[in-house]
């Protein structure tokens, strides 16, 4: 079943929640965006990309950085749209992130911000997947998203499940399974990837992924 705030199932998000996007988020989340970029320019990362890019905020704060090769996919045109209205239009495309079409180890870097939770079980894992292959050996796998443990503050995991629960529909289904069964864990174990570090920003988490 879909929310207000969601379309179709081809277009995640809609129109008004593209548009109020990155206003709504740019407070809490700016520092993210910023630690995300400054480990990327800090492991001298040149080709990026950010899988599930929504408005491409994230690769402004890569430019920012001097990081300019970055570019993006996304399945939302709505998402994409606000995108190109911030400048991207060529850098962010219409793209399955679980099924992309660039070659193995292509990229430096990938990005997947805010991303896994809201999929179905199955999509996370391909988009995860892809970034593995996507990415060369040595380079970075970066994940942004909840992340519940023991650090967690209470307050934290309350506005985290009234967010999700907001936005409604199989969006708030899929965060509820991503969290409770530690998808990310799953996913990550019994590959061939090591977790070089880990941040935590209330309860949102950004782990740090080397590939191999
Ligand atoms: C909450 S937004 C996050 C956007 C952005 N990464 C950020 O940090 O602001 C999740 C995005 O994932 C996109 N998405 C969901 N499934 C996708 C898929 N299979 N391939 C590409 N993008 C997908 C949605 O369209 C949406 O733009």
């Amino acid at each position: 079943m879909q929310s207000f705030f969601e379309m179709s199932s081809h277009n995640h998000y809609s129109p008004f929640l593209a548009r109020i996007y990155d206003k709504v988020l740019h407070i809490p989340i700016r520092n993210i965006r910023r630690s995300v970029a400054e480990e990327i320019k800090n492991e001298g990362a040149i080709e990026v990309i950010d899988l599930c890019c929504g408005t491409g905020n994230q690769i402004t704060y890569l430019r920012e950085a001097g990081i300019v090769q970055a570019v993006g996919v996304d399945v939302s045109e709505n998402m994409l749209h606000q995108a190109w209205r911030n400048g991207l239009k060529n850098v962010c495309l219409k793209m399955d992130a679980s099924a992309t079409t660039f070659d193995n180890d292509t990229f430096d870097a990938a990005i997947m911000s805010f991303s896994l939770h809201e999929m179905a079980a199955d999509t996370a894992k391909g988009v995860f997947m892809e970034s593995k292959r996507i990415v060369k050996p040595g380079g970075l796998l970066i994940v942004v998203d909840y992340c519940f443990d023991n650090h967690t503050r209470p307050l934290g995991r309350f506005a985290a499940r009234a967010v999700e629960k907001f936005v409604g529909g199989d969006h708030y289904r899929n965060f509820k399974y991503f969290m409770a069964e530690d998808l990310l864990a799953k996913f990550s174990d019994g590959l061939s990837i090591r977790e070089k570090r880990r941040f935590l920003f209330g309860a949102v988490g950004m782990w740090v992924y080397v590939n191999s």
